[in-house]
């Protein structure tokens, strides 16, 4: 097989200021209407990318899996799901990429694996002490009868994080831990062969041309030797917390040396290949410790995601983000949205400083639609003015909020089960997308069916509505993505400007980027000349609440 050769660029640039597109490949193009996306469907529409004006695609799980938790749930590391196609649909997709001069990373998930993958069937099958079972994290129970878990872990996506197993004799036996679904068993980082194996499955990849991987819960594979018992339930495992002790599951100090094992074997190839870390973990400093020069390259910018709508909020994460990142002389990065969070279109329509819904559905407190998009258009624009890499999610180009009111029946994020319908969990961002506003499931696919129902609102937003309209969402992210790359935005450097308190202002180079989070318009510099807005200027040519501006100042 003669592996896919990426578009040519100059050496040590290409990452460093890449915009890359998130396909969650089950809801991006669905080409033979059964209602799931799949790879062919990615492949005739990657067009798509390059009239936005991405760099990159990173590609979400599209491996064998049994779907527990969407395809994060993986059972086979070097195949293709034939729910999304075949090996030679991946290549295809691949090469075509590289047509038109796009990069593909695509997603790895070393943290666990299904347990339907055949190391957990080895597993349960060779019994308790066995080579098979010290693969994963098994242990035995505690009590007379062994029938309380190991400890007291709890889910990220809820109830306890051990599951008991029957042994081959019918009898309950050794408990497993995921820190997810019971469907994903914790793989043993500690054991040699798990990291010979990872190894070699980067290598069947990169083998096939692909230009990087995004590492699934890279602050998980270590864990603390002695699986102390953790005692902060109100700050789950989620890694999210700042506040106290470390938890003894998330960023150990020995997950480091994975990286730079990694990084090895991704500098053995030619071009430029790169690992992405998705990693919940606060501070900024010691998010920057995952890329170190001998790491990986980039890293998820949580804490940007997460900071309030307000101006020193937006200016104490930026700031502090540029800092950990230069310090270790790595590009910052920025999202905004994700297949894990809501869509930030309605996320800043919540009241300012709302923590973070896991979820939202009929009957709950409903955003603000018209300050979400407002606000969700005013982010955006001064994210993709910030020097650095962006990472963009599928849909928000049009700028889909979230599903808020899917029926509950149609839910398939195993959060709403297992937190006893507590959380409704992340289905409401990943609804297929919408096209064509007058197609059968809005042009995601020849026919009407979706694996989770799209609201009737999918046609306004959809891409036919909006291309070549000024205004529109989607306008207002080319326009926006085409500057970026002619004035080199993202390889610039910031400078904070003087403004006032609910002002936020600062230059990239010959761009000076303006945002207003107060009432109150905000005139602009004198002569200066408006190279983009996030939404039109008042009457008298101010900037009203919630705009940003990009301008050409004297
Ligand atoms: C990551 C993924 C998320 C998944 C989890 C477990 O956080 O982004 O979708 O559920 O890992 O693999």
């Amino acid at each position: 097989m003669s592996p896919s050769a990426p578009p040519a660029t100059a050496p040590g640039t290409w990452w460093q200021d890449a915009v890359i597109y998130q396909i969650y490949p089950r809801s991006f193009a669905d080409s033979d209407g059964d209602g799931m996306g799949d790879l062919p469907g990615i492949t005739a529409r990657l067009d798509h990318l390059v009239e936005l004006g991405a760099d990159a695609v990173w590609l979400s799980p599209f491996y064998p899996s049994p779907q527990a938790d969407a395809g994060y749930d993986v059972a086979d590391y070097r195949d293709v799901d034939p729910l999304f196609g075949r090996l030679a649909d991946f290549d295809a997709l691949l090469a075509r990429a590289h047509e038109l001069g796009l990069r593909v990373i695509v997603d790895l998930v070393p943290n666990h694996s299904s347990s339907a993958h055949p190391w957990f069937a080895a597993a349960l099958a060779a019994g308790p002490g066995s080579p098979e079972r010290a693969r994963y994290v098994f242990r035995d129970g505690r009590g007379p009868d062994g029938d309380e878990p190991p400890n007291g872990w709890r889910s990220v996506f809820g109830g306890g994080a051990w599951t008991r197993v029957t042994e081959a004799d019918g009898r309950p036996g050794q408990w497993y831990l995921h820190l997810f679904d019971a469907g994903q068993p914790d793989l043993n980082w500690d054991n040699p062969e798990v990291r010979a194996e990872f190894r070699d499955i980067l290598r069947f990849w990169l083998d096939r041309g692909v230009d990087g991987f995004r590492v699934d819960v890279a602050h998980g594979l270590v864990k603390q030797a002695d699986l102390a018992d953790w005692h902060y339930p109100e700050e789950p495992v989620s890694g999210e917390g700042t506040e106290g002790p470390r938890p003894p599951m998330w960023d150990q100090d020995g997950v480091h040396e994975i990286y730079r094992d990694w990084r090895q074997v991704l500098d053995g190839y030619p071009g430029e290949r790169i690992l992405v870390a998705e990693a919940w973990v606060q501070p900024a400093e010691r998010l920057a410790a995952y890329v170190r020069p001998d790491e990986m390259h980039q890293a998820f910018n949580f804490e940007y995601l997460e900071a309030a709508w307000s101006a020193p909020a937006q200016y104490a994460v930026i700031t502090r983000s540029l800092a950990a990142t230069d310090a270790v002389g790595a590009p910052t990065t920025w999202v905004l949205s994700n297949h894990d969070v809501l869509r930030h279109a309605s996320r800043l329509g919540l009241p300012v400083g709302t923590p973070r819904p896991r979820g939202i559905g009929i009957g709950d407190p409903q955003p603000d639609a018209v300050i979400g998009l407002r606000r969700a258009r005013a982010a955006t624009l001064l994210m993709l003015a910030l020097p650095g890499s962006a990472y963009l999610y599928q849909g928000e180009e049009l700028g889909l909020p979230e599903h808020m009111t899917l029926p509950d029946e149609s839910r398939q994020d195993p959060t709403w089960q297992r937190t006893g319908h507590a959380e409704r969990g992340r289905d409401g961002c990943r609804v297929p997308i919408p096209w064509q506003a007058d197609a059968p499931s809005y042009g995601f696919g020849p026919t009407d069916a979706s694996w989770l129902p799209q609201p009737e609102l999918w046609a306004e937003y959809a891409l036919d509505r909006q291309r070549g309209v000024p205004g529109s969402t989607y306008e207002m992210y080319r326009t926006a993505l085409r500057l970026r790359r002619d004035l080199r935005l993202g390889a610039g450097t910031l400078f904070w400007l003087e403004s006032p308190d609910e002002v936020l202002s600062f230059r990239n180079g010959e761009v000076t980027v303006l945002t207003n989070f107060g009432e109150a318009p905000v005139p602009l510099p004198d002569g200066a000349e408006l190279l983009h807005a996030s939404g039109p200027l008042d009457g008298d040519g101010r900037v009203p609440t919630d705009v940003t501006v990009w301008l050409r100042t004297p």
